[in-house]
């Protein structure tokens, strides 16, 4: 079954007069993202690699026919000198839409030549998506569908890996739960183990690692742990198209972090449940692999061609497409 079929909500069909999806617009920019970043892929410049794919996003962000506000970017004004928060992009005509953009997520992992890293814009309608970036970090539990209604972030792990395996009809020693490997997490790691269940260590890159613990055919199940804030509403998006499970909870490192989140009025001790990440359904999410990974395979140069894989997920018709294309080495590098 497609994700198009499993749609329940029945205002919510798909109309027999499609409206445009600009997502396909979208996945240009991320495809330039990702191929101007290759010649950094394993060369320790992570600074270089992002400054690369940034102007790239850029310039085809300009082109794409609507009125976007970038409200997660590369920073503030004064430190980013392109998509920074509150910039706007695109033509300026058509429908307004708030905009998450991470050029490279997995700078890191770009430098060292490593798996899982992606160029990623999120979208949804103006309004919509909750400015999360005076907080560094968020919380995070992702699933698939199955988690919903069943999961819960307040939970302790175990509890959260136990309701999932009886949802999913599996024992819990072939459940298998990702998480960034950081000293944070060492507890939760250890707490993770105690059920039975195996890890999934990420270095880097947790939007793909939620992303990939909700999709149907995937190796994952859950993806727990604080990762950065703003890749939690990317994320969101994402969730939204698979009709999976998302609650993050903000987690400043210290007072001031705490009280820089209380004074941009983001709900410091509340659960933020998927719609409160991310309103409404009309969500996109589009990625293109920098470096190989599960959801999407990397750049590849062979024979004068550079060849990019890439998603692209709707909210609003519950589709994940692929889309693989061939560019012409000559015209990009
Ligand atoms: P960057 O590409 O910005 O380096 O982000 C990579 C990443 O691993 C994210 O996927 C994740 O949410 C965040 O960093 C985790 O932050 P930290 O490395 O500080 O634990």
């Amino acid at each position: 079954m497609t994700a198009d079929h499993e749609i329940h909500d029945t205002d919510d069909l798909i109309p027999l007069t499609p409206d445009r999806n600009i997502a396909l617009e979208l996945v240009r920019a991320t495809e330039a993202a990702a191929i101007r970043s290759v010649p950094f892929i394993g060369r320790g410049q992570k600074e270089l690699a992002d400054g690369a794919a940034v102007d790239a996003m850029r310039a085809f962000l300009t082109t794409v026919e609507f009125d976007g506000r970038i409200v997660i970017g590369e920073g503030e004004k004064d430190n980013a000198p392109m998509l920074f928060n509150g910039e706007h992009v695109g033509t300026g005509r058509g429908r307004s839409y708030d905009i998450a953009v991470d050029p490279i997520d997995g700078t890191t992992l770009t430098a060292e030549g490593r798996n899982n890293a992606l160029s990623v814009i999120a979208m949804s309608d103006r309004g919509t998506m909750l400015d999360a970036s005076s907080v560094f970090y968020m919380d995070k539990l992702v699933t698939g569908p199955a988690g919903v209604g069943v999961v819960d972030i307040r939970l302790p792990v175990q509890e959260n890996i136990r309701l999932l395996a009886q949802a999913l009809g599996k024992p819990i020693d072939e459940m298998v739960v990702s998480v960034l490997n950081r000293p944070r997490h060492q507890q939760l790691i250890a707490d993770i183990r105690s059920t039975g269940a195996g890890t999934r260590l990420m270095s880097d890159g947790d939007v793909a690692g939620g992303i990939n613990a909700a999709r149907h055919d995937a190796r994952t199940d859950m993806c727990v742990g604080v990762g950065g804030s703003p890749e939690g509403i990317v994320t969101a998006c994402a969730i939204k198209a698979l009709g999976g499970h998302i609650q993050g909870r903000m987690w400043p490192r210290d007072d001031d972090e705490r009280q820089r989140g209380i004074d941009a009025g983001l709900p410091m001790d509340d659960v933020l449940e998927a719609e409160d990440l991310v309103k409404g359904n009309n969500t996109i999410f589009v990625a293109t692999g920098v470096t190989d990974g599960a959801l999407v395979a990397g750049v590849k140069r062979q024979d004068g061609y550079l060849y990019t894989e890439s998603v692209v997920l709707r909210g609003h018709s519950g589709t994940l497409r692929r889309i693989s294309s061939d560019h012409l080495e000559s015209k990009w590098l």
